[in-house]
């Protein structure tokens, strides 16, 4: 469900909007490309997310602030008493300048800096999700240093095939997460006898876009083993943290994942009675379906028998079908008119490398230079991974709630770009 839909428009009779927002005069006023997001599909996710836990004991929903970490977006899920879930000093000063309360913030991550620990224990974060012993080694260090202590949950490599794309599976052996379910036992013991550590929870992360609950049901079964193992050998399990991962739906020709529902009555029926509180971290989920790009078609090139639509946007601002093959609906900002035919074309962009494009061999009703399309479901991984690659200025940022807009980043412009960079003074 989103807040993306057809509506009769300022001048045409059928305008995508975003909200109340006027998709194509929004597109006059900022210029293309750009992300759009909308509150009411933000606020919707994080709301049907943590609505689904009802009845769960204590919960908290740390949303992964690296999907889309936009400070518009952050305070509209802070507002909803969303935790936040960072990997860097970078994602935690944003969800600090968002007002979000330490005691809500969890650090992942398989590479934290000495820095960064330091940087996060002085905010006095809710724990840390640590990853090896190294890691455990260096964080007691830190913390001792500092009069502090970290809470800390181990990260569990449970080994199981999350059966999505490879680059985004992380439950495996040979993934670099996490540490072997074997050693868990014996690292929290070395944990316990650690200066400035408490180990209080356990942490699970297995992968993103996981569309099928039995991976999920078989990394939940080795957590409830954990945690039972831990007990029994006298530790105090506080909280467990299953992560994020739950798929949604990119294809209109797709049977939808499961449901949040669904996954929470699995989490319910897996740990409901632990007795712990659970901490969660979707991203995706939350933010995916929320955003679009929205990008004008710079012309259509026939060659041969092949038709390329090139458009403004390109892999520097959204990389995803390159890099995952991911599939992405696209739609024509203005509704086209009835009986126009659907045309097979590779939607390009201007970047000087064959594997820049949004979308290969998609039927897409015929489009014209000036024509404005809108990539879906791209409010995730989406302006977190662009570039500058071509020298291409930085994609901005707009958040629309109801009729309301705001650019939450602008577009910099050449002079910004240029400023950002010193010349040395022998060149
Ligand atoms: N927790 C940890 C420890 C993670 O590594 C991740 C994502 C999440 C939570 C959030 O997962 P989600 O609920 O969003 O699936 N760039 C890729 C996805 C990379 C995911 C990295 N880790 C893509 O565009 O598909």
């Amino acid at each position: 469900m989103h807040h993306f839909s057809y509506r009769r428009g300022v001048s045409h009779a059928s305008v995508l909007h975003a909200e109340d927002v006027d998709l194509s005069a929004l597109a006059d006023a900022v210029g293309t490309p750009f992300y759009c997001y909308s509150t009411a599909t933000l606020e919707r996710h994080y709301q049907v997310f943590a609505d689904a836990f009802a009845g769960a004991p204590d919960t908290l929903v740390c949303y992964s602030i690296k999907a889309n970490s936009n400070l518009g977006v952050l305070a509209s899920l802070a507002r909803l008493g969303s935790g936040m879930d960072v990997v860097s000093e970078g994602e935690l000063r944003r969800a600090l300048a968002v007002n979000v309360p330490a005691e809500r913030i969890a650090f992942s991550g398989v590479g934290k800096t000495k820095e960064e620990m330091a940087f996060a224990l002085d905010a006095d974060i809710f724990a840390f999700n640590v990853e090896s012993e190294e890691e455990l080694r260096g964080l007691s260090e830190v913390a001792a240093a500092r009069g502090k202590n970290a809470r800390i949950a181990l990260r569990v490599n449970p080994d199981v095939d999350a059966k999505t794309h490879h680059k985004i599976a992380t439950g495996r052996a040979e993934n670099k997460f996490g540490v072997p379910f074997e050693r868990a036992l014996s690292l929290y013991q070395l944990a316990a006898e650690l200066p400035g550590i408490l180990p209080v929870g356990a942490h699970m992360h297995i992968g993103s876009q996981i569309t099928d609950l039995e991976p999920f049901r078989n990394a939940f079964a080795l957590l409830t083993e954990l945690v039972g193992t831990l007990r029994d050998a006298g530790f105090e399990i506080e909280f467990v943290n299953l992560g994020g991962g739950l798929g949604i739906p990119y294809r209109n020709d797709e049977a939808p994942p499961p449901l949040p529902t669904d996954y929470a009555a699995l989490v319910k029926q897996a740990l409901g009675n632990l007795g712990v509180r659970l901490l969660f971290e979707p991203g995706r989920m939350i933010a995916g379906n929320a955003g679009i790009l929205v990008s004008r078609v710079l012309s259509v090139k026939h060659v041969g028998a092949k038709t390329f639509t090139i458009i403004d946007a390109a892999m520097n601002d959204l990389i995803r079908p390159t890099l995952y093959e991911a599939h992405h609906e696209i739609i024509p900002v203005i509704g086209p008119a009835r009986g126009t035919p659907n045309v097979l074309t590779d939607v390009v962009g201007p970047i000087c490398e064959t594997g820049d494009y949004l979308a290969l061999n998609r039927p897409l009703p015929e489009l014209h230079a000036g024509d404005l399309i809108a990539v879906m479901t791209a409010g995730a991984y989406g302006a977190v991974l662009a570039s500058q690659y071509n020298s291409r200025l930085l994609v901005p940022e707009v958040l629309v709630s109801g009729s309301q807009h705001c650019v939450t980043r602008p577009r910099p412009s050449y002079d910004d770009m240029l400023a950002a960079e010193r010349l040395p003074d022998w060149a």
